[in-house]
């Protein structure tokens, strides 16, 4: 698939490995596109069933590769400022997948690698991760991946992070929301099993609009529009093939087709 990163899929589960160990994992211009493009197609692909995303090495990723970003400032204001979009549709495109995606931190993720956590439906971290958006210490922002991280943990300790650049440790990410789950690193791989498995147990599609629904419901008030909304989504849902397989499915006590 890419030099730039590892795809094994085995039952309906891809896992992604960033495999530039020596530079922690940093993303370029060449890892940013091949990433974004096969992240497209599994999210096309009706036999994936959840994405895993980790880091080969002892780092999830050192964010945005520092020489890729001196590189660009030499470069013509055009050629910037599309390539800064080209790392924006990364993290969106991560955001927006139609699939469950799960972080399995087994290290360091900065900058731009908190970014990537962010923009993961779940995340669990190896109680050895550390945290933080380190931009500012560079000179920088986190711009692009500013509106995940404010999603996931808001704007107070989003405030915290971005302000001071300050590293924090596994137990902290989990205290603010960042991470759902510590492990051990050892116990890494039996966490994120069990979080596959649940999401494994429900319909692929009611996974994918429930992503949607929460997207969709994030910072909105609860207008009439949004009630009757809500009422024209469960409606049509639960029409699906899938919803009536898996409601009958549990009345009858078998199995939904898609666990069969
Ligand atoms: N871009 C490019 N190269 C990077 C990198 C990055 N984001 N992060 C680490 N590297 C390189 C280092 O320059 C070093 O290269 P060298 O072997 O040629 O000297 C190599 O990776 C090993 O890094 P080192 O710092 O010696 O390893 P470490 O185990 O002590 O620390 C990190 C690992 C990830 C904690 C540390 O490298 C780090 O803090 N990186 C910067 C992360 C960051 O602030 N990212 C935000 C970017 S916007």
């Amino acid at each position: 698939m890419s030099d730039f990163f590892l795809a094994d899929r085995s039952d309906g589960v891809v896992r992604l490995t960033l495999n530039r160990p020596d530079v922690h994992n940093a993303f370029d211009d060449r890892l940013i596109a091949e990433l974004t493009q096969a992240l497209e197609s599994l999210g096309e692909d009706d036999g994936v069933r959840a994405v895993v995303l980790t880091g080969a090495g002892k780092s999830f990723s050192a964010g945005a590769d520092l020489n890729w970003m001196r590189r660009m400032a030499g470069y013509s204001d055009e050629e910037n400022l599309a390539d800064a979009r080209a790392l924006a549709r990364l993290m969106q495109t991560l955001n927006e997948l139609p699939k469950p995606t799960v972080a399995r931190v087994n290290g360091a993720a900065l900058g731009g690698g908190t970014g990537l956590v962010a923009c993961c439906d779940i995340a669990i971290a190896s109680d050895k991760a550390s945290f933080g958006t380190t931009e500012a210490r560079l000179g920088i922002i986190p711009a692009v991946i500013g509106p995940y991280v404010i999603a996931a943990i808001g704007p107070r300790q989003a405030k915290r992070l971005m302000l001071t650049g300050e590293r924090i440790p596994a137990s902290e990410a989990a205290r603010i929301g960042l991470v759902h789950e510590v492990a051990p690193a050892e116990g890494l791989d039996a966490a994120i099993n069990a979080v596959l498995d649940d999401l494994l147990r429900c319909g692929p599609k009611a996974i994918a609009a429930a992503k949607r629904l929460v997207r969709d419901l994030t910072g909105r008030p609860i207008t009439a529009e949004i009630v009757d909304d809500m009422a024209q989504r469960i409606a049509q849902l639960r029409a699906t093939a899938e919803a009536r397989d898996g409601i009958v499915a549990f009345l009858e006590k078998r199995r939904p087709a898609w666990l069969a």
